[in-house]
C-alpha cells in the first residue's frame, strides 16, 4: 500500500439545505475508527510548524472547519502534502505516521478527531527516533 492510500483524504456528505451547510462526522462509519478525544488548533499563523510527531498508538483526522492549512504526511520514505481547505474533508492519519501542520490562514480553525486519550508517551517527536522505530535508521 502506498502512504496515499494509508492515509486517504476522505470526503464527508453534505447535509445542509437553504438553511446554510451541515456535515456529520460518525465515528468507525465516515472514518475508521470511534472517536474518543476532539481538540481543535486556531490563533496559528503563517509562520507556525505545529504536530512534528508520531504517533504509536493513536489514530487521527484533521479537518479545517474554517481556512486553511496544509498537512506535510511522512512515513521516512514517501511524503505528500495535502491542502486542507473545506469544512467537508479531512484526512486519515494512522499510527506512526509522522506529520506536519503549517500553512495556517489567520482564519484557519483546524479540527483533529482522535482514537485515543491523550498520553503523553505514545507521542514520538525525535524525527531520528522515529526513523529508528521505522527500521529506517540504526
Ligand atoms: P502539541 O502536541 O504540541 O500540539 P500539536 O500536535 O497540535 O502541535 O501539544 C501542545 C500541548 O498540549 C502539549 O503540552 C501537550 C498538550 N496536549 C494535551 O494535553 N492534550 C491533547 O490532546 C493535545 C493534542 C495536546
Amino acid at each position: 500500500m502506498t502512504l496515499k492510500e494509508m492515509c486517504p483524504v476522505l470526503y464527508f456528505g453534505d447535509l445542509g439545505d437553504k438553511r446554510g451547510k451541515l456535515v456529520v462526522i460518525e465515528g468507525a462509519q465516515a472514518i475508521p475508527f470511534d472517536i474518543k478525544r476532539v481538540f481543535y488548533i486556531y490563533d496559528s499563523d503563517s509562520t507556525v510548524i505545529r504536530g512534528q510527531h508520531a504517533n504509536r498508538e493513536s489514530e487521527f483526522v484533521l479537518i479545517n472547519v474554517a481556512g486553511q492549512s496544509k498537512v506535510r504526511i511522512t512515513d521516512g520514505r514517501e511524503e505528500f502534502v495535502v491542502g486542507l481547505n473545506k469544512p467537508m474533508m479531512g484526512v486519515y492519519i494512522p499510527k506512526m505516521i509522522w506529520k506536519d501542520m503549517y500553512g495556517f490562514s489567520s482564519d484557519s480553525v483546524l479540527l483533529v478527531l482522535a482514537s485515543t486519550h491523550y498520553d503523553d508517551k505514545e507521542y514520538i517527536r525525535n524525527y531520528d527516533e522515529y526513523l529508528k522505530e521505522m527500521g529506517i535508521k540504526k
